[in-house]
């Protein structure tokens, strides 16, 4: 399973990810939020500036896995594209690339799906919950099969450690499952696809706004390209109990703990200190705190994403050169796997 033997920003790191290449993404469905900066995001920049090989998808076909109209997806793309390079993604040393321009990735699914067996992808758990919820009926075969597809895209660019929520484990286990069948069936020499490894970081666990699990959809979270007025307005309106004074105390009071840590993950100190620092000033005191840290923590970014955002040309030119980089590489992979397979004439 997970094999984090390392967490970013440990002391130990900096001697590890050279060999690492590393691929992670994301679905282009809205802009990125303070969930994904300090889940996945900050993390994916530190593990770049440590010298590893960051390749950073946007899954532009597992978008319409659920969804049947793609108008809109470019912008969206763009806009992610934005998120990335103003949260610190270096485009002169990671590659941005989206999975619909790179042929030779989406060709791979087709072997992959012929070392499975239908009750084995039935069996992957977000299928499985996603079957259920429609009762199979109202699911595209595309859905069912993301996980494979998913492996494609780690598998074309040879990608060796995978950075994941919980909820993407067992799409890294198939991966290693499609990439262990084929060396055996395919490569008796010896093995051609090394088994990627995930990496479950220490991600802290922020809530959305009404106290729920925070997501793009749920419209419960602050995204990254707010305005300093928007997020004020949003955090005015999170939920909160009516205890005045204010605890860091995860379990007990999960909503307010939430907000305490988004406070002291932008100003980089402990969540207990800002919580006694709020002490008895309530609802009031704590949102004000929190609205002023954010605010403070994201104008750098937020200016760099506003310029960036003007930029269409550019941010355009970025993911081109990302998909050019991703081709070379699933083009590579997929000539091996021609001829590691006797399909090359
Ligand atoms: N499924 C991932 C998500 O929804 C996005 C993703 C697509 C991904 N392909 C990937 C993540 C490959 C890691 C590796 O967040």
């Amino acid at each position: 399973m997970a094999r984090a033997s390392w967490l970013p920003g440990r002391a130990r790191a900096p001697r590890v990810p050279r060999s690492f290449r590393i691929l992670t993404g994301d679905r282009p469905t809205g802009p990125l939020h303070l969930g994904h900066y300090f889940g996945t995001l900050q993390n994916r920049v530190r593990l770049q500036d440590l010298g590893a090989d960051v390749l950073v998808l946007v899954a532009d076909y597992q978008v319409i896995t659920d969804r049947d109209a793609s108008a809109g997806l470019g912008a969206h793309v763009l806009g992610l594209v934005a998120d990335y390079l103003a949260a610190g993604i270096d485009p002169a040393r990671a590659t941005i690339f989206a999975h619909s321009q790179v042929s030779a990735l989406n060709q791979l699914m087709l072997p992959f799906l012929s070392l499975l067996s239908v009750a084995e992808v039935g069996r992957n758990p977000t299928v499985k919950e996603e079957f259920a919820a429609t009762g199979g009926a109202a699911m595209s075969a595309l859905m069912f099969t993301y996980p494979v597809h998913q492996a494609a895209d780690i598998l074309a660019c040879r990608a060796n450690l995978v950075p994941v929520g919980k909820d993407q484990l067992p799409h890294v286990e198939l991966t290693r499952t499609i990439a262990r069948r084929f060396n055996q069936r395919y490569s008796p020499a010896g093995p051609f696809f090394q088994l990627p490894d995930p990496l479950l970081g220490a991600a802290p666990l922020l809530l959305g706004l009404d106290g729920q699990k925070m997501s793009k959809s749920r419209r419960n979270s602050i995204p990254l390209a707010a305005t300093e007025d928007e997020t004020a307005r949003l955090i005015r309106a999170a939920r909160m109990d009516a205890e005045r004074q204010v605890s860091y105390d995860p379990a007990g009071r999960p909503a307010v703990a939430s907000l305490v840590l988004l406070a002291a993950l932008c100003q980089r100190r402990a969540p207990a200190e800002v919580a006694a620092d709020i002490g008895s000033g309530g609802a009031a005191r704590l949102k004000a705190t929190v609205t002023q840290s954010v605010n403070e923590y994201l104008r750098p970014l937020r200016a760099r994403r506003r310029e960036l955002a003007a930029d269409r040309t550019y941010l355009q030119t970025v993911l081109r050169r990302g998909n050019g980089r991703a081709a070379a590489l699933a083009d590579d992979t997929l000539r091996q796997v021609r001829e590691l397979m006797h399909t090359s004439y």
